[in-house]
């Protein structure tokens, strides 16, 4: 699966007033009507367990200068969010500055499948924070991008 280019977003929480999060590559839109995504989270990890019993999360997007955060957000015992600049959405999830894009979700569903879990989120805000071409992970690296050509 290195051989295939993901995005890169930062799934946020609070839990008992704090902040919780951790990157994903496995973001992807399900449906329009309703505005469902979704993501999968590995039965190993830690992170997720703290996050599992809220029933809102924010989908941080990252944009292509947001590398640090990436490898900040899946740095086991690292204090994730020490210099990160966030305000909290109404439900209270961080809501990252240097996100592109950020999805205000609550928790539709959750399912395993295989050794991951399937979450499923509905959108109920959606913000375009800054236009930017996209933070892009392939092959253990982030691709340099200079531009998009029309599809
Ligand atoms: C680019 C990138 C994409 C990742 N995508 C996922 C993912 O989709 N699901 C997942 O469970 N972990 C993913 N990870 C790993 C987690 O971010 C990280 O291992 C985890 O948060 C750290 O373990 P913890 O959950 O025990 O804190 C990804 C890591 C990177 C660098």
């Amino acid at each position: 699966m290195k051989h295939v280019p993901t995005s890169v977003a930062i799934v946020t929480t609070t839990v008992g007033g704090r902040p919780v999060g951790l990157t994903v590559g496995s973001f992807a839109s399900v449906s329009l009507d309703p505005a469902l995504v979704t993501f999968f989270v590995d039965h190993q990890s830690t992170t997720w367990p703290l996050m599992a019993n809220s029933d809102t999360f924010a989908i941080n997007i990252l944009g292509h200068g947001q590398g640090e955060c990436c490898r900040s957000f899946s740095s086991k015992g690292a204090d994730r969010f020490a210099g990160v600049d966030w305000t909290a959405s109404d439900d209270g999830d961080p809501v990252l500055a240097e996100a592109s894009v950020v999805l205000e979700c609550s928790k539709h569903s959750t399912r395993p499948l295989g050794d991951h879990l399937q979450v499923v989120g509905q959108v109920q805000k959606l913000h375009v924070l800054r236009e930017e071409l996209p933070l892009v992970f392939h092959q253990g690296s982030f691709l340099n991008l200079d531009h998009l050509v029309s599809a």
